[in-house]
């Protein structure tokens, strides 16, 4: 059988072999075997382990599609991370030191989504497999909260209620400190005894509030999670950083790089993730695309205390971006947009005098395309970190500071 010498891993995981072929389960410098598909090596056999190759902690490691360097050790995938983040920025020309990768510790992932189907016995409630449709069970999951764990008898129940056996169910769960918030998509319309169904299968310990698609079910418990000094009621589904830990240390990161600021623009600013911890010591607008999470963080400054004044605007800044006459109205601006990044936020930052940015990104491409726009007009690069929430994944999130 042929022999490959996997070369390096690609940004998403993938092991990388001449020609180019794809290979996932793989590590740098590994010499494999495996049968060809189109452009890529399916079940490969390991002939020659790298030394950074572990046994995967999780049972279900294999089969699942939620995790894909299971069988790295944690100094590899601290350092892969570090090198994707590194070679976008050389692409586009630029380079940066990395600071070392903080990464989450295991079972600590407190937002999920979990896929749910029908089954002739009842229901199966998880992960999709790798590359596949197929839904399995994940009771020995080593990301998720132990809290997200324990309300999957709960799902089981509502997919029995409310699931097909042709279509999948998609359950957000999220916990929060009055119980895990649920929002179930993807089933039968709630409606008629339907309705009360859910409310009763829902009222179960751990639950604080289930949504149906977009329809209130039932609230047990008020779902609520703390920013800084603010407690918000997120709406359904809304956003969150995906771990507590990540979340502290893109904060304290940020906090970091605004000290002295009095006046700080907080854009795609979620319920409020930064906006509450910045507010302890400037004036904070958010802005936001979600209504829904604009009305959270506002109902949490109401009830508030400590704080220095926080406004919001419900505002889509991909087509109305800020202007530099807005924008020169703050000290510093904290920016952290979804993985498509702030393309045309950005521009306009490059315009405004506005003396510091820091910049949050899920994205390293788009982080690196933007870096470049800000780097051009003149801004310094500086304490650029991986924040590692996704443990084990090749997702990979960074927080930098630019200044002026
Ligand atoms: C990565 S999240 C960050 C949220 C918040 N900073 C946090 O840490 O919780 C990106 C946010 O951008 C918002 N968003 C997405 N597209 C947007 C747009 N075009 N204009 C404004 N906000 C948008 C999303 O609703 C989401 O809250």
């Amino acid at each position: 059988m042929t022999r490959y010498t996997v070369e390096r891993l690609g940004h998403q995981g993938d092991g990388i072999v001449a020609g180019p072929l794809y290979v996932s389960g793989v590590l740098p410098g590994e010499v494999i075997t495996g049968e060809v598909e189109k452009d890529r090596i399916v079940g490969p056999s390991i002939v020659t382990p790298s030394d950074h190759r572990v046994k995967a902690p999780c049972s279900h490691a294999k089969s699942c599609g939620g995790c894909n360097l299971q069988h790295a050790s944690d100094d590899f995938v601290a350092g892969f991370k570090r090198g994707v983040v590194q070679t976008a920025l050389t692409t586009r020309g630029m380079t940066a030191e990395v600071c070392a990768t903080e990464t989450s510790p295991p079972a600590s992932r407190r937002r999920a989504v979990f896929s749910a189907r029908r089954t002739k016995k009842g229901a199966l409630v998880g992960f999709h497999m790798k590359a596949s449709d197929t839904v399995i069970a994940v009771p020995n999951c080593k990301v998720l909260s132990p809290v997200l764990l324990g309300i999957v008898p709960v799902l089981e129940d509502l997919t029995v209620l409310g699931g097909s056996r042709k279509g999948t169910l998609r359950f957000t769960v999220t916990e929060t400190t009055g119980g895990v918030d649920i929002l179930a998509e993807g089933g039968k319309p709630a409606d008629g005894p339907f309705l009360a169904q859910l409310a009763q299968t829902s009222a179960k310990p751990g639950i604080a509030r289930l949504t149906w698609e977009d329809e209130l079910i039932a609230t047990q418990h008020t779902p609520a999670v703390n920013f800084g000094a603010a407690v918000v009621t997120p709406p359904p589904g809304a956003f969150f950083q995906a771990t507590q830990e990540g979340e502290q240390t893109l904060v304290s990161a940020v906090l970091e790089l605004i000290d002295g600021a009095g006046r700080v623009a907080d854009l795609f600013s979620g319920c409020g993730t930064f906006t509450f911890p910045a507010a302890q010591s400037a004036e904070v607008h958010a802005f936001e695309g979600e209504k829904a999470m604009i009305a959270s963080l506002e109902a949490g400054w109401r009830h508030a205390k400590g704080l220095r004044t926080v406004t919001a605007t419900t505002r889509d800044l991909f087509r109305r971006p800020l202007l530099p006459d807005e924008l020169n109205k703050f000290d510093a601006i904290i920016i952290d947009p979804p993985r498509a990044g702030a393309e045309a936020q950005i521009a306009e930052i490059a315009k405004s005098d506005v003396a510091t940015i820091a910049m949050v990104s899920c994205n390293p491409v788009t982080f690196a395309r933007d870096a470049e726009v800000l780097i051009a007009a003149g801004y310094e690069m500086r304490n650029l970190k991986v924040v590692d929430q996704f443990r084990w994944s090749s997702h990979v999130e960074v927080v930098a500071g630019f200044h002026r």
